[in-house]
């Protein structure tokens, strides 16, 4: 199985950013112990953007052939109309994760322009939120 995960802006700067919400570890670390722990199943990828069209194009990429993509939008979640309608134009589920929840914080953070287009949705288990998200497509 192909999944891919797929980071959005500022997601890059995890273990440095506001380590408070969302930790200490750095992404490339987690993913390392991630990639292992499913290798006997899971092909999986790992993809950061801080640009718009670059998850978009990402998205474009795999949607047709992937059978998975775990998708932290970042700030785009609550702005990106765009991004919404790359995940309504191609094949392959996605589920949304989000580190902290954001339900709990301000209400800018409320609202997702791509729930609607995501098998599920995965909000405040930090880091292991990607992990249950890789396992709902096994
Ligand atoms: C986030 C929540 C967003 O509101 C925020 O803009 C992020 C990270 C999360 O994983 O908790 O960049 O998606």
């Amino acid at each position: 199985r192909k999944i891919i995960i797929i980071n959005g802006p500022n997601l890059n700067l995890l273990g440095r950013r506001e380590p408070e919400i969302y930790g200490y570890q750095t992404f490339e670390q987690y993913f390392e112990i991630l990639k292992d722990k499913f290798s006997e199943t899971v092909d999986l990828e790992y993809f950061q953007s801080n640009h718009e069209g670059a998850l978009i194009d990402k998205i474009h990429e795999v949607g047709f052939y992937y059978d998975g993509i775990v998708l932290n939008a970042g700030a785009y979640t609550h702005t990106s109309i765009a991004i919404a309608d790359a995940m309504a134009g191609v094949k392959t589920p996605v589920v949304e994760v989000h580190i902290s929840n954001v339900h709990a914080r301000e209400s800018f953070r409320h609202h997702s322009y791509i729930s609607k287009h995501s098998k599920g949705i995965i909000i405040g288990f930090g880091l292991r939120g990607y992990d249950f998200a890789v396992q709902t497509f096994l």
